[in-house]
């Protein structure tokens, strides 16, 4: 940097462009260390307030892609359709398509990332089950591809590093919320990840990053129109995660509410967005030769005829997992404690602070309280009643599980604060809210 990085902070803090020197020089010397925290968080904020134009998201973006390796994956034959969402509560949404799009014969390889904040995150999802390996390097997680058509890899730590440096200072600055910053980290990451085509889940409402209609549409613009730019042919979502979504919220919860969607007994809301997920994935790897309606068609008979939990087994097997926990859930460790919510009056569960109601189910074990801290695999919440369902005072609305009694008290009390009760029932919520193509 020739000038001073706090000049280059006031300048975006006013408000003004900054040059495709500027965010390059910016980009590597955070990641070489030469410009401390303090100062980033600076700027960070000041990206939050003034936010950034095309020209200068789309600098931004290349240089954090450029920040580390680029895969190749053009050992995998077929056409890669890579898949991300913004994040959300109980989004086990990964579990279910990747076996459903392999098992329509379309390679997937997925890279995922672990919880933050108040979301949870595939790769310690899948990890709760005993024995299942997420760490490897290129040539294996291509060759598991090549072999069963499917492999879900943690991020290698160096695909995108900037990311990953600078998302975990977000996390703690009150600087995720932006919609360029959000837009640069999920699209660097996917093309640094090297799949041919993306679709991308924008999740919306009280338990997303991006709360409101217009946000996630622009969010959602910005990405296509970036991946557009950089060659990748890209379809954006926009799904409604006001609620959580499905019952279960926490690791093997989830795991086992996965399995039993790949068995047909999934919840309706996770399963329409499963479906419309798994389809626009078949869809883009179609390129134009199969319909978006006869994608969506394929993407269920590959779960009526079995075959998708087929390959799911053929994935956890090949990931080292052992395939008793998910032939017999029942298998799987429990927690030690439980605590049965109930609700406080009668009449309609209203809504819910979904993003709440993750941290609740972060308190009662299933996320990480610090960076490094161990996840209680057992731990979440699964709920027996979802908005718009009608309520008897003293009914049960959720079941929680931890290790102890003050886990369970903490999140009870936060749980029932962040739950509304009342009269009327809500309207009913679409779960595909849009779909944003180039
Ligand atoms: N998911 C990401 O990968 N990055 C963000 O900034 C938000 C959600």
């Amino acid at each position: 940097m020739t000038g001073r990085f706090c000049d280059l902070i006031q300048k975006k803090k006013n408000g003004k462009i900054l040059t495709k020197e500027e965010i390059e020089t910016m980009i590597s010397d955070y990641c070489a260390d030469k410009i401390p925290d303090y100062q980033m968080s600076a700027m960070l904020m000041a990206i939050c307030f003034q936010g950034m134009n095309e020209e200068e998201l789309s600098v931004m973006t290349s240089a954090m892609a450029n920040s580390g390796e680029r895969v190749d994956l053009s050992g995998i034959d077929g056409v890669k359709v890579d898949k991300h969402s913004t994040g959300g509560v109980g989004d086990k949404t990964t579990l279910i398509i990747a076996p459903i799009v392999a098992a329509a014969g379309i390679p997937v390889a997925k890279m995922s990332g672990r919880g933050l904040g108040f979301t949870g995150g595939t790769i310690d999802k899948l990890e709760s089950i005993p024995g299942f390996c997420t760490e490897m390097n290129i040539d294996e997680f291509t060759s598991r591809v090549n072999q069963i058509g499917v492999c879900v890899a943690g991020q290698s730590g160096d695909l995108a590093p900037a990311d990953k440096r600078l998302y975990a200072l977000r996390d703690v600055t009150a600087t995720v919320e932006s919609i360029p910053l959000i837009a640069a980290s999920v699209m660097s990451k996917k093309i640094a990840a090297g799949s041919d085509k993306i679709l991308l889940d924008v999740t919306c409402g009280s338990g997303a990053f991006i709360k409101d209609i217009e946000g996630a549409r622009e969010l959602a613009k910005r990405m296509v129109a970036i991946g557009t730019s950089n060659g990748r042919e890209t379809i954006a979502l926009i799904t409604d995660m006001d609620e959580p979504l499905g019952f279960a919220i926490g690791n093997n919860l989830e795991v086992k509410e996965a399995v039993e969607a790949l068995h047909g007994n999934g919840p309706g809301d996770l399963m329409e967005v499963c479906y419309a997920l798994a389809g626009n994935m078949i869809f883009l790897a179609g390129n134009g030769d199969v319909s978006y309606e006869e994608a969506v068609r394929l993407a269920k008979e590959k779960v009526d005829d079995g075959t998708a939990w087929k390959k799911f087994c053929e994935l956890v097997e090949s990931q080292g997992g052992e395939l008793s926990y998910i032939e017999n859930p029942g298998n799987f460790p429990k927690a030690s404690k439980s605590r049965e919510v109930k609700a406080l009056q009668s009449g309609y569960l209203v809504s819910m602070n979904t993003a709440e109601i993750g941290v609740a189910a972060g308190m009662l074990g299933a996320g990480r309280e610090t960076k490094d801290s161990e996840i209680d695999y057992s731990a979440g919440i699964v709920l027996k009643k979802k908005p718009g369902d009608a309520v008897k005072e003293g009914e049960i609305i959720a079941t929680l599980y931890a290790a102890d009694d003050r886990r369970l008290d903490m999140a009870e009390k936060h749980f029932l604060s962040n739950t509304r009760f009342g009269k009327e029932r809500p309207e009913k919520r679409l779960m595909i809210i849009d779909r944003i193509c180039k």
